[in-house]
């Protein structure tokens, strides 16, 4: 099992290239499947996430290349529409081919996708959103069968702004003649850049970014797209949140204020200095935080993000005061909780509701990370624990974080990966 040593007390100092968006990767990766031809993907992280994807991506036929931070993808040797359990189980993202799979072949048939456990995950508003275009959906028990015999361009409206039903139902309808319209769509930057990628490819986008989205499905796709992935919101408010906790100064290139600025104005409310540059973030803490007087909900987009929440919680576990967490997306989130608290953090876990008492000091342990943001959000309290702190299961963290021991290791801490 991979483990991460790290010795807290060490102020960070320095910059970090904020990596390629994980929940874009995976989306646009499956997306390169529609148009038969080839996709070249910039600023693509290096994360066993997105070698799962290319991993399924093979398994359907296609070529896939990786040079650097570029990945390549020739679909033009797509020859199946299934994928087992066995590639599906890695991770949640691996559900976004239903989509892509029914575009470029009317029918799909998919094991259960995997996933951080972070409670149940039911997948009822993707069958809907299918359903909704005409495509048959069955679900017989080991595998999720769909076909596209009559499939109709109309509206698709989602009971709850779900991010991969969202783009599950984009890539669907991108292939159903016929303009579709979604109602009730995820706004999260990612359903944006999923939509700008497939604007790339000739399908007429509107409104992604919106609760509404507009698309005219069925058009001639071009062959050759390139498409550079927007930054990683979650690792850059990550990394936000590990200096608010070490303490010291930590720039974050191509950072969007925009796609972070809930988690940065919670971090600014407790004391935290934010800067904005043109095309990055700079943080400074140089005195001791206070917790925020507000109670932090996490929302779908541009509310509070929910994978922000461990981090977040991490960095709040010296600030004076009460904070009040209410995790209103997943049902088992505060995974992170107990092994904060074997750190001598004062945390109250209620059903949805966790209470963070800041106390004077943390003390490094043994930990285990449960989950990929839960795992990151332990080595954020370790950097600000007294002595030493050695962290395993990070075979979690490095689902979704790019060199993520360099990447502290780069601005101060003393970080040691271990077998
Ligand atoms: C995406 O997951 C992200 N994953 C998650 O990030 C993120 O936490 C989540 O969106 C919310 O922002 C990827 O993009 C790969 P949802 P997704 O469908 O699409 C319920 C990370 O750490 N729901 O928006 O699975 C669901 O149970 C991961 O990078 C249904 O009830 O999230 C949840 O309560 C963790 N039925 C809520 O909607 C469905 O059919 C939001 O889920 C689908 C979802």
């Amino acid at each position: 099992m991979k483990k991460l040593k790290i010795t807290g007390g060490a102020q960070l100092s320095g910059s970090i290239n904020v990596q390629g968006s994980k929940n874009s990767a995976l989306p646009i990766l499956a997306a390169a499947i529609v148009s038969g031809g080839e996709t070249t993907v910039h600023n693509c992280p290096a994360i066993s996430d997105v070698e799962a994807a290319l991993e399924i991506l093979s398994y359907l036929g296609c070529r896939t290349e990786r040079d650097g931070d570029s990945v390549f993808v020739d679909s033009s040797g797509f020859s199946r529409t299934d994928v087992p359990e066995s590639l599906m189980c890695r991770m949640r993202g691996s559900l976004c081919f239903l989509g892509a799979i029914l575009c470029r072949a009317g029918e799909a048939r998919l094991g259960y996708p995997g996933g951080c456990r972070l409670g149940p995950r039911p997948i009822d508003i993707h069958v809907k959103a299918m359903r909704d275009l005409g495509i048959e959906a069955e679900n017989n028990g080991d595998e999720l069968v769909f076909r596209a015999e009559r499939p109709r361009g109309g509206i698709v409206s989602l009971s709850f702004p779900s991010v991969g039903a969202t783009e599950n139902a984009l890539l669907a309808a991108s292939g159903v003649r016929g303009t579709t319209v979604i109602i009730n769509a995820a706004r999260e930057p990612e359903i944006k850049d999923l939509a700008a990628y497939l604007q790339r490819l000739g399908v007429p986008v509107s409104g992604a970014g919106t609760a509404e989205i507009t698309v005219e499905g069925g058009v001639d796709y071009k062959k050759t797209a390139e498409h550079s992935l927007i930054p990683d919101r979650i690792a850059a408010a990550t990394y936000l949140c590990a200096a608010a906790s070490a303490g010291g100064r930590v720039e974050l290139r191509g950072a969007v204020y925009e796609d972070v600025a809930s988690v940065a104005e919670i971090l600014s409310e407790m004391g935290c200095e934010i800067k904005t540059g043109k095309n990055s973030l700079e943080l400074i803490k140089n005195r001791p935080l206070k917790a925020p007087g507000r109670e932090i909900i996490t929302k779908p987009y541009p509310g509070f993000p929910t994978d922000a929440q461990p981090p977040l919680m991490a960095a709040c576990l010296l600030s004076e005061g009460e904070t009040v967490f209410r995790e209103t997306m997943f049902e088992s989130r505060y995974r992170q909780a107990p092994e904060l608290i074997k750190m001598g953090a004062d945390i109250r876990v209620d059903g949805k509701t966790a209470s963070v008492r800041g106390v004077r000091r943390l003390t490094g342990a043994e930990l285990r990370a449960e989950d990929l943001r839960g795992g990151a959000a332990l080595a954020v309290a370790a950097l600000a624990a007294e002595g030493e702190s050695v962290i395993s299961g990070m075979e979690y963290v490095d689902r979704g974080y790019e060199g993520f021991d360099m990447a502290l290791k780069s601005i101060g801490a003393r970080a040691e990966a271990m077998e």
